[in-house]
């Protein structure tokens, strides 16, 4: 039996809710057929956004959204996506090369925001820091933010349409600017950061912008970057930082065989590499801290997920780039996910599942007028009580996997655990690795106690490879079950390669 130990009166943080956050990318078909349809759509749609996307997605709280990329945020110009939308450029993608599609520049600010209002989002804007300037990054900031009829850029605003402030605070300064961003150094970077910051605070002290950190593969960049950072502490004015973005993909290039067809070591593969990313935030964390140890920055995970990268080809084979199905193996992989961001909360200020329709990891899939939400959606479904709640410890001591795939042996834990308490709910998220074995877990409570009533919602399937599809929209969603808590124990049974959300809604702390 598993053991697992929640402590009432251990808080690690609150858990921000920005953690929940999704990532929209002119990319495939992400943005056009996948939130956007058109106003002329038959499919029905609210301002030309899929309406039965905005209201699901409304319904898992999405507490902010990061755009217009990624690689793509590094050739966009903002002034191709504004004004009357049949005068708007057509211009080259980013991932022309990749697909050979252009872009219609439909979507741009003012509608990017006008979705984000509909589903009670945050914007994240990512700033193209690589092929244009510094002014006009600013300038974007303050055709966005800026009052009602104060300067031109507003009066611009208006006249689109939209009189009041878009009021964007989070605001990246580039992306990947190792790789699709320029091909930088850390060194060039840092300087290119600072000129970006420095210079854009100018438009509003409630700004918060966010550098570009490494990916799992290059964790060095940000020694690099940072001791590059420090030198203005002696020679000139320290640029404002909010956020450092780290990318950490679960990149499946064959080891774990592919989106729907898998065996067990295949999955225990991907189970492996996902948890990972708790070491990566932990020691990127160690070096934020280092570096500024009066005040680090979060870290903010602005792409995660897996990402089958030659064998993700459905549900449409070849219609959207990087469209991959998932089942209850993305599922789980979301959950284990989620619990790290939850017991790191006091390091992790934000994280982006990338992307939100039709394109990696995920959260819906869409095609015509159908919109299915995938196995992750409803992980986050589930997920969304953990919000702005108190992040708890918690132990877990029991069963190992141990596996073998290409000649090497691997041990992975059997749950994935998180916990966190709010207005008297405390809920607890588990995740079962085990493609093959049912878990019975006992937890329990100390320094506190739980009475009355509680439920227990479970995401699973008799099959690990089953997933929601066109065909099958609502085949996995989670269940509800009744249980009795009473004290400070309770046994629960967690099917394999399921996740589970308990929520204990009568919770009392014993004096201490
Ligand atoms: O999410 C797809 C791409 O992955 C993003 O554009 C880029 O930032 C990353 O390499």
């Amino acid at each position: 039996m598993i053991q697992i130990g929640i402590r009432l009166d251990e808080e690690i943080g609150r858990i921000h809710p920005h953690i929940y956050g999704h990532f929209v990318e002119h990319l495939g078909g992400v943005v056009y057929d996948g939130i956007w349809v058109g106003e002329d759509s038959d499919i029905p749609n609210i301002k030309g956004f899929r309406q039965e996307l905005v209201e699901k997605l409304k319904e898992i709280q999405p507490a902010v959204i990061r755009w217009p990329g990624g690689c793509f945020a590094e050739t966009y110009d903002w002034r191709d996506g504004i004004g009357p939308r049949e005068q708007r450029p057509v211009t080259v993608n980013w991932w022309y090369m990749n697909d050979g599609k252009i872009e219609s520049n439909q979507v741009g600010s003012h509608e990017f925001v006008e979705f984000c209002r509909l589903v009670s989002a945050e914007p994240y804007f990512a700033v193209n820091a690589t092929t244009t300037t510094v002014l006009e990054a600013r300038n974007w900031i303050e055709y966005c933010n800026m009052e009602q009829g104060m300067t031109t850029l507003a009066l611009k605003r208006e006249k689109n349409g939209s009189p009041e402030p878009f009021n964007v605070k989070y605001w990246g300064l580039g992306n990947e600017n190792w790789g699709g961003g320029g091909c930088m150094t850390p060194e060039d970077y840092c300087h290119i950061y600072r000129k970006y910051a420095i210079i854009s605070k100018s438009v509003g002290p409630e700004l918060q912008f966010i550098a570009c950190g490494p990916y799992e593969g290059i964790p060095e960049w940000t020694e690099k970057f940072w001791a590059k950072y420090k030198e203005m502490y002696t020679v000139g004015r320290i640029a404002p930082m909010y956020g450092y973005s780290l990318h950490y993909y679960v990149t499946n290039t064959g080891a774990m065989g592919s989106e729907l067809e898998y065996t067990g070591p295949q999955w225990y593969e991907m189970m492996r590499v996902g948890l990972d990313i708790e070491p990566f935030l932990q020691s990127q964390y160690a070096m934020l801290q280092a570096a500024l140890p009066a005040h680090p920055v979060g870290l903010v995970v602005d792409e995660w997920g897996v990402w089958h990268q030659l064998y993700g080809k459905h549900p449409q084979p070849g219609k959207y780039l990087y469209e991959q199905a998932g089942t209850m193996r993305e599922a789980v992989l979301a959950a284990l996910t989620l619990n790290i961001f939850n017991r790191h909360c006091d390091k992790v200020v934000m994280a982006n599942v990338a992307q939100l329709v039709n394109c990696i990891h995920s959260l819906f899939l869409a095609k015509g007028s159908a919109c299915v939400a995938t196995t992750s959606y409803y992980v986050f479904d589930m997920y969304k009580v953990h919000q702005n709640a108190a992040s708890l410890q918690t132990e877990v001591e029991g069963k190992h996997i141990t596996y073998t795939i290409e000649g090497e042996s691997y041990e992975i834990p059997a749950i994935s655990c998180s916990a966190s308490v709010k207005d008297d709910v405390l809920a607890v998220t588990l995740a079962n690795l085990s493609v093959e074995d049912d878990q019975d877990v006992l937890i329990h409570l100390y320094a506190g106690q739980y009475t009355g009533t509680g439920t227990m919602h479970v995401l699973s399937s008799p099959s690990p490879k089953d997933g929601n599809s066109f065909e099958e929209p609502y085949k996995v969603t989670p269940v509800e079950q009744a249980i009795a808590p009473a004290g400070s124990e309770l046994t629960v049974t967690v099917p394999k390669a399921s996740v589970v959300l308990l929520k204990l809604n009568c919770y009392s702390h014993k004096p201490v």
